[in-house]
């Protein structure tokens, strides 16, 4: 599947199968994350590759009772260290959302591609998702994202047009 293929076929999963992530499918779609550009390179992150029943539960309540989240096989939570980025994007901000998100992107499209769902849960309780899965005072909890064979095929969700976002040599 090439990158626009991808790009066009992925949607928010919320509907899982729970056949098991092939380790060789999820070698892949880690190696595509690994290889995201990061503000200087400092990639400025660690993944937390959640595979225990008890576990995935155990993130419902900490992302707002998502249930969906623990169909999935496997839950990724992209975690970030606040004070290893770049912390002067633009001179008013830090890169690390930006880093994962682009992290993230990468494992989503290649997800797609080896046929794979996910979908970005950016509605959760950073402390409680801290909690389940020990992650220290001092990383960040940027997103997280369900992995699995979806069950089911949902409509792509429509977009702005060209025009409404993208304008030539001067803003308006
Ligand atoms: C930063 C971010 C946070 C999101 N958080 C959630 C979430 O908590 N739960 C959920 O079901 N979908 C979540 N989504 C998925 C969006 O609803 C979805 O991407 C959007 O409706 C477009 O649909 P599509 O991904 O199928 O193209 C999130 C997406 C992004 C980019």
């Amino acid at each position: 599947m090439d990158v626009y293929e991808a790009i066009k076929n992925r949607k928010s999963i919320r509907k899982y199968k729970s056949t098991p992530i092939p380790e060789e499918k999820l070698k892949k779609i880690l190696g595509a994350m690994r290889l995201a550009p990061s503000a200087k390179n400092l990639q400025p992150w660690k993944f937390v590759i959640v595979r225990d029943e008890e576990i995935k539960r155990k993130l419902i309540p900490a992302c707002n009772n998502q249930k969906f989240i623990a169909e999935a096989p496997i839950i990724i939570a992209g975690c970030a260290f606040e004070d290893e980025c770049y912390t002067y994007m633009g001179g008013y901000t830090s890169s690390y959302p930006v880093d994962l998100g682009i992290a993230f992107d990468h494992l989503m499209l290649a997800a797609t591609s080896e046929g794979l769902g996910t979908c970005w849960i950016g509605s959760f309780k950073e402390e409680k998702v801290k909690e389940v899965l020990g992650i220290p005072k001092n990383v960040r909890v940027v997103g997280l994202t369900p992995v699995g064979f979806p069950d089911e095929s949902p409509e792509a969700k429509p977009r702005k047009n060209l025009s409404e976002i993208v304008c030539y040599d001067k803003y308006e």
